[in-house]
């Protein structure tokens, strides 16, 4: 059942291209709109929210962080982003034009079903954003859009992950679309950058061979520090979590520009650094900083492992390893960006003797608290 892989983790990231396109598929017309599976709330009270909240956990946070970026840049509407188990503790202001937007690939993560559960009751309406049919989460929400990453059984979430943002975007395009925003020009090229989006994943997954022989040569390393800017700081985040569940390596994200203000103390001779780089195009100004981040940190004896993206030659005198990524617009960059990072733990783990499949002490749904 893994298909001929060594494991399901490996079968799962090869299945993005896959994932990302059922995920897409029939979901998004060209203005802009959207269709969810089940909507139990009118589409004036959607388009009426004034706020948006989302609550995960894990990677499905990391996925809302990315979010985040994405809702406010097109849709204007405020969002912020918590963790599922600090949400209900701290008297969050909720009231029925709040949208909370709950993300769980398997519907049935209890701190996030509290989370939810907590939101209704103060009378905020709840859109799940969910890889399991039927699950809790869902049952328990007022709308729901399914991923359609197939089951994931690999305990650490990869195909899932990319699929919850393809959901955040489609969400995010239907809030703009659906206030009138003016930017009908702009839905149409996101949803044609969309369409494309599987095509480069599916690129970056045929360029992963020197990712897996990099992660062997550092097998026996105690820390790798990730940084990124912009939607590449949950990346970070992302390839953090991912070493530290199947490697079980102390391995940390920080925000590149925060650097100096404290981490940039851990950097010592030959400590791998991962360093996601944002597109030159666009942003630039972030792009030029996250160059001079790599400059200073690799001044002090860093390896410096950049991501960055085909034809970006500005980091490459400061790269000892680099990693390209097909070119796409800045918001989409995660959904290829993170994929090196996934295969980059899967080898590190299975080079270190782990089972990638279950590592020690997880379980692939947390039902407790
Ligand atoms: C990390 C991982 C976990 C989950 C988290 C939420 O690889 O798998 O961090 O993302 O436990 O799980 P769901 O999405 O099922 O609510």
């Amino acid at each position: 059942e893994k298909g001929g892989y060594a494991s399901f983790m490996l079968k799962e990231i090869a299945e993005q291209p896959k994932a990302v396109a059922d995920t897409l598929l029939g979901r998004i017309d060209a203005e802009g709109r959207l269709s969810l599976d089940e909507v139990r709330i009118s589409p004036s009270e959607l388009r009426e929210a004034d706020k948006v909240v989302i609550v995960a956990c894990g990677t499905a946070f990391h996925a809302g962080l990315i979010a985040k970026y994405a809702i406010e840049h097109w849709t204007r509407i405020p969002c912020e982003v918590e963790l599922a188990s600090e949400f209900r503790y701290r008297d969050p202001i909720l009231d029925p034009r709040t949208l909370v937007i709950a993300i769980s690939q398997s519907g049935e993560t209890m701190d996030t079903l509290m989370a939810l559960r907590h939101a209704r009751e103060q009378g905020a309406k709840v859109l799940a954003i969910c890889n399991t049919n039927g699950s809790t989460i869902p049952r328990e929400s007022d709308a729901v859009l399914y991923t359609h990453a197939g089951p994931e059984v690999a305990v650490a979430s990869t195909k899932a992950f990319l699929t919850q943002l393809v959901a955040c975007y489609l969400v995010a395009l239907y809030l703009g679309q659906s206030r009138g925003t003016k930017w009908g020009d702009e839905v149409r090229a996101v949803v044609r950058d969309l369409s494309r989006i599987a095509g480069a994943v599916e690129e970056v997954l045929t360029t992963m061979e020197p990712v897996r022989e990099l992660a062997r040569s550092l097998k026996d390393k105690k820390t790798v520090l990730f940084l990124g800017r912009h939607v590449g700081y949950p990346v970070a985040l992302e390839g953090a979590l991912k070493l530290k569940e199947l490697a079980y390596m102390h391995a940390e994200g920080f925000a590149a520009g925060e650097l100096k203000h404290g981490p940039i103390a851990l950097i010592e001779e030959d400590l791998p650094v991962v360093v996601v780089v944002p597109s030159p195009r666009g942003r630039s100004v972030l792009h030029d900083k996250i160059v001079s981040n790599i400059q200073e940190i690799r001044a002090r004896g860093a390896r410096t492992i950049v991501i960055a993206e085909e034809g970006d030659e500005a980091v490459a005198p400061y790269a000892d390893h680099l990693i390209r990524v097909p070119v796409t617009p800045t918001l989409l960059q995660p959904l290829v960006a993170t994929v090196p990072l996934q295969v980059f733990a899967c080898e590190l783990a299975t080079a270190r003797g782990n089972e990638v499949d279950q590592p020690r002490n997880l379980a692939k749904s947390v039902t407790v608290e």
